[in-house]
């Protein structure tokens, strides 16, 4: 398949941290603009890893294009401009001294208008459930606040395409329900890291299932999901 259409394009990707950790062994992955896609896996299968090369934030061996551009160093600008990336950990994310400079952060990168700024943080807080919190410290912040708010500063600027690193993981059922009400109505291509099946089965047409740091299994979520013993040799 060699096709301009496709949102993720990667062959043969490999990657192993610097103490030796082998994180990704051969991945090869396509999938179309404007999927929605579940990446499902046990812990350390290599989600987390493959998800962080996608804005060229790691560098294996492979060939990798995004949104149809190669990631190259004069890509990747552009690529990240296009890119929401969430990732697992807020406080990997979260980076500013408040709630509001953290969120506005993307959207004055974008060169919105101050204006622009003040609106598109406004909605993005109020999706993320979390108006009146502009003037806190990020750091001092649960859990789930933190993932809230690190939300919030992906979702503040348009993304043709957003990777979001276990989004349920640490939201109150509330929280949970309201990100799924929210992505549900985007039309941007979406990969979502999760062992939220239900999130998954709700919101992913599609599956790929990694184990080892190698793609087991890319097809129809309902499918894969029913494969019970699939799953239990997953450690699903
Ligand atoms: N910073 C790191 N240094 C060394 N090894 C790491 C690091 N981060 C992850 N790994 C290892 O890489 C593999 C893949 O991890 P990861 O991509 O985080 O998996 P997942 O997100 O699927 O749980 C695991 O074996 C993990 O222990
Ligand atoms: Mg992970």
């Amino acid at each position: 398949m060699d096709d301009n259409s496709l949102a993720i394009d990667i062959r043969d990707l490999h990657f192993s941290y610097p103490d030796g950790t082998p994180a990704l062994e051969g991945v090869d992955l396509q999938v179309h603009e404007g999927a929605r896609v579940a990446l499902i896996g046990p812990n350390g299968a290599g989600k987390s890893t493959l998800m962080l090369h996608l804005n060229g934030l790691l560098h294996g061996q492979g060939f990798i294009r995004v949104l149809g551009m190669e990631l190259t160093e004069s890509n990747l600008a552009t690529i990240r401009r296009q890119v929401g990336l969430l990732f697992q950990s807020p406080d990997d994310q979260l980076f500013m001294p408040t709630v509001f400079d953290e969120v506005a952060f993307a959207a004055l990168n974008a060169g919105y208008s101050q204006q622009q700024v003040h609106e598109a943080v406004g909605r993005a807080l109020d999706v993320a459930g979390m108006s009146g919190y502009e003037k806190r410290h990020p750091t001092n912040l649960s859990l789930g606040q933190k993932k809230r708010i690190a939300l919030a500063s992906v979702l503040v600027t348009d993304n043709r395409m957003l990777i979001l690193d276990e989004p349920s993981a640490g939201l109150d059922p509330a929280g949970r329900r309201a990100l799924m009400g929210l992505l549900a109505g985007l039309d941007s291509t979406l990969i979502v890291a999760t062992h939220d099946l239900d999130l998954a089965a709700t919101l992913c047409p599609q599956t790929v299932a990694i184990s080892g740091g190698r793609v087991l299994r890319h097809g129809d979520t309902s499918e894969i999901l029913a494969d019970t013993a699939f799953l239990r040799d997953c450690g699903l």
